[in-house]
């Protein structure tokens, strides 16, 4: 019998797109550990972004301006194990800003950064670099239609407004989602859509538990050595 090895050759990516607040950074660590694969949060690369651009006094508005930094910073992108993870960190100027990415500033100041085309495509190539790193589980907005829409696995997860502004304000952010949803999904460059052939997760009523259980059951079921 013949192996099926492709895999092997080109890296698996795992595509998990949605609205904010979906589970998407929770579910893709809980598949990504039970795969063994890498996992890349795209959100928090526009993330960086937008914080460079505070802390350099670059107006998040003036997209020439922010395209100009974003051509102009010195970034590496570098794999490290965290808790039993391999994750895939963007570092600017030899640095991870961590904490620096989540603050209310830096939230505000994203989806601004996010709409800009040449962005966009600059974030487009890093991150279709990661797979240097191996298979992947990657989440975001874009990842499905425009970064990998090669992929054979595709996911879109979303719940409720109501359910996701619970889960936001149960981590202590309290964080206007329907505006941003809306900044996301009607920008005119890659905007937040479901990709065709996409599996879409309502996890309103779910767990974590039984909302990775969903996606991992169904990616084993594609996977080549499962056939
Ligand atoms: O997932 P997050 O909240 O960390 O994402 C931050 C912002 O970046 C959000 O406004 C949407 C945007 N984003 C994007 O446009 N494309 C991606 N692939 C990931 C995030």
């Amino acid at each position: 019998m013949k192996l099926k090895t492709e895999h092997l050759k080109h890296p698996i990516v795992i595509a998990i797109d949605g609205t904010s607040a979906s589970g998407k950074s929770t579910n893709s660590k809980l598949v990504a550990k039970a795969l063994g694969y890498v996992y890349v949060d795209t959100g928090a690369m526009y993330r960086t972004l937008a914080w460079y651009c505070l802390k350099k006094n670059v107006d998040v508005n003036d997209a020439k301006a922010v395209a100009n930094a974003c051509r102009r910073w010195k970034t590496d992108l570098c794999c490290v194990e965290k808790n039993h993870l391999r994750v895939v960190h963007l570092l600017v100027d030899g640095y991870f800003p961590e904490k620096e990415i989540r603050t209310p500033e830096t939230a505000a100041a994203v989806s601004h950064v996010a709409a800009i085309p040449k962005v966009r495509d600059w974030m487009k190539k890093k991150q279709r670099e990661c797979i240097q790193f191996g298979n992947l589980v990657m989440e975001g907005r874009d990842i499905g239609t425009n970064v990998f829409p090669e992929t054979d696995y595709k996911f879109y997860l979303d719940a409720t407004l109501a359910e996701r502004s619970a889960r936001r304000a149960a981590d202590g952010v309290n964080e206007n989602l329907a505006a941003r949803d809306q900044r996301d999904s009607q920008r005119a460059s890659a905007p937040l859509m479901i990709a065709l052939g996409a599996k879409v997760i309502n996890n309103s009523d779910m767990t974590s538990e039984q909302t990775s259980g969903l996606l991992l059951a169904e990616i084993r079921a594609r996977l080549p050595q499962a056939k």
